[in-house]
């Protein structure tokens, strides 16, 4: 089958270059792609930073939703004509785009492509770290810092929908009241005074039972003081910097868990039994209307560049996805 799909000749030049879409491993679908979802991870990857495992596709885009147009002979669930999205092993950022059968799920009508799209990377990501590597229980308290990013938005949505008081960060005013209407009970402004003051005031400190932290560097030690006695920390990345100064006796103190990961490195049995899990406790949620995607943006694919820039500035709130259709 013709495809196209972006190379970039070097990080600031894209090229849409056509070919024929590789062949369909037995537990695989093909799918061909109407959205993608960007994630910085990409940005990364384009600028040489994150180069992608050596089985993955060289070409970038981890998540995509469309429509199958191919199944192999082991699939048994799928079938020609089905809507889905899908996490990727690389190359979404295409007309069509091949995904293990287990790493899918079906789009409701009540789902735009688009929508889709924004979902299985934050899904996978929040499921894993939160409730898997978190243990996150109905009734405890939840802090996902950056509630306006494309995991944020999705995390609060999900923790508050299986019975958690969660509270959030985001980076103006307007964003704060934006992530209060997703579902959190509180919102500090972390580009005002001090995190930790703003949380005392509102009287989590030290009652925090999970914190998902996606940006890392001076945020770990307010981290620990926000922390509840035997509470888990988990960190998925470092925008405020790759390295942080804590003060370890908290850990002790609290008998505190400190832990991370990274989607990308996960095996695809993990990633399989998280989208198992997801079917069964979130999915129907989306279903519902109860967990909504939040797309900011949808470029044309050729503008790349551009999306990858509203990413790289963060002004969006929630996702950016390409619309990769042919013609
Ligand atoms: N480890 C993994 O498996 C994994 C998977 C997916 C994503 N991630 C990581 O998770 C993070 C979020 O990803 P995403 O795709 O959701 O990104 P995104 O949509 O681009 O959101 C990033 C948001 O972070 C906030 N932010 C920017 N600078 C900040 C700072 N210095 N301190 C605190 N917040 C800041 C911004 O919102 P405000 O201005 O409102 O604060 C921005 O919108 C990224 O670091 C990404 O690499 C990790």
């Amino acid at each position: 089958m013709d495809r196209h799909f972006i190379h970039f000749e070097t990080p600031e030049l894209a090229r849409i270059v056509n070919d024929r879409s590789p062949p369909t491993g037995l537990d695989e679908v093909l799918i061909a792609v109407d959205h993608a979802g960007i994630n910085r991870a990409d940005l990364l990857q384009r600028l040489g930073l994150y180069p992608p495992p050596e089985d993955a596709s060289p070409i970038p885009g981890l998540e995509v939703a469309g429509r199958v147009v191919a199944v192999g002979e082991h699939c048994t669930t799928l079938k020609m004509g089905d809507r889905v999205c899908a996490l990727t092993h690389g190359g979404g950022y295409a007309s069509h785009a091949i995904a293990r059968e287990d790493h899918c799920l079906a789009l409701p009508d009540n789902l735009s492509t688009e929508q889709g799209a924004a979902l299985p990377e934050a899904l996978l990501t929040v499921w894993y770290n939160v409730m898997e590597r978190g243990q996150l229980s109905a009734g405890e308290i939840v802090l996902i810092h950056g509630g306006s990013s494309g995991i944020g938005s999705i995390g609060i949505q999900m923790a508050a929908a299986l019975g958690a008081d969660v509270i959030s960060t985001a980076g103006s005013a307007a964003r704060c009241d934006a992530v209060k209407a997703l579902g959190a009970s509180f919102v500090a402004n972390h580009r005002e005074s001090s995190l930790t003051a703003q949380f005392t005031d509102a009287g989590y400190v030290g009652q925090v039972d999970v914190i998902l932290d996606i940006a890392g560097g001076d945020l770990m030690q307010a981290n620990l003081e926000l922390a509840a006695p035997d509470g888990r920390i988990v960190c998925i990345g470092v925008m405020r910097g790759m390295h942080s100064e804590i003060n370890l006796t908290t850990l002790f103190m609290k008998r505190l868990t400190l832990t991370g990961s990274t989607l990308r490195r996960l095996n695809t049995a993990e990633r399989a039994r998280c989208f198992t899990a997801i079917r069964e406790r979130i999915w129907p949620q989306v279903i519902a209307g109860d967990i909504q995607p939040i797309v900011d943006t949808a470029y044309p694919l050729a503008n790349v560049l551009e999306a990858h820039e509203h990413m790289r500035l963060g002004t969006h709130f929630g996702k950016l996805v390409l619309d990769c259709r042919m013609g």
